[in-house]
């Protein structure tokens, strides 16, 4: 295994009186309060269209909610510039989009190493965790993306999230494409990532085997508070 980039501590998340309305007082999302600790892993569930991708980019910085403070380790990511989030979400956030977001005509392996392309990290030495990654995950790292399964882009996109050891995973129904058995291989890879690295995870899902494993569900309704349990 190559040497970690980060510290292999995780990171602390609170939320505090977070609104986010779709268009002016027409809310989506309301959360008055969350706490989420370093190795903790929460669930985001709730029906189609209830908000659970719009708040897993709210939190990982990706927009900006309409009111209310979202913060990691303390700072807070609502009033940063855009470019200060960027640098945020770089060094310390891994996201796994529900439609992946990878470059079709590229290898899993070039997508993989694509985001440290753009950071100050060097991509060489990258090389071989980024085998390891899609090796463990079950993934050619040499074909065409376009040409792997659905199933399989999924591993593509949580290996690249997982690539710069983030201290923070966001993952947007990761284990939606999978099969039972792949699925619940992923679901143990992030209950690992949260158990044994210290990372804080956070997923949203309709897998009741991946909800399962989480600490706690934040189980949203568009429109109304979200409700922890
Ligand atoms: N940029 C946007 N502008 C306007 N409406 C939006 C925007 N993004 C999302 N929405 C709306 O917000 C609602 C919540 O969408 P979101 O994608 O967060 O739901 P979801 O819970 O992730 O659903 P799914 O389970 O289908 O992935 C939907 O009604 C969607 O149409
Ligand atoms: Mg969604």
């Amino acid at each position: 295994m190559s040497p970690p980039l980060r510290s292999a501590s995780g990171a602390a998340l609170s939320v505090q009186n977070l609104r986010h309305d779709l268009k002016p007082g027409d809310p989506l999302l309301l959360l008055p309060e969350l706490d989420v600790e370093p190795g903790g892993m929460l669930a985001l569930t709730g029906p189609s269209g209830s908000g659970k991708s719009t708040l897993l980019h709210l939190l990982a910085g990706l927009a900006q909610p309409t009111q209310g403070r979202i913060l990691w380790d303390g700072l807070d990511l609502a009033p940063l510039s855009e470019s200060a989030r960027d640098r945020w979400r770089r060094e310390r956030a891994g996201f796994v989009f529900q439609d992946f977001h990878l470059i079709p005509e590229l290898s899993p392996l070039e997508n993989v190493l694509s985001t440290v392309w753009f950071s100050r990290f060097s991509a060489r030495p990258l090389r071989g965790r980024a085998l390891e990654l899609l090796e463990d995950l079950g993934v050619p790292a040499r074909s065409r993306t376009a040409l792997l399964s659905r199933g399989e882009q999924q591993r593509v996109a949580l290996a690249r999230a997982l690539l710069p050891q983030p201290a923070a995973l966001f993952a947007d129904e990761p284990t939606a494409s999978l099969d039972a058995a792949s699925g619940a291989e992923v679901a143990r890879r992030l209950r690992a990532l949260a158990d044994e690295e210290g990372r804080t995870v956070i997923v949203s899902s309709h897998d009741p085997a991946l909800i399962a494993l989480a600490d706690r569900r934040l189980s949203l309704r568009r429109g109304a508070e979200a409700e922890l349990s």
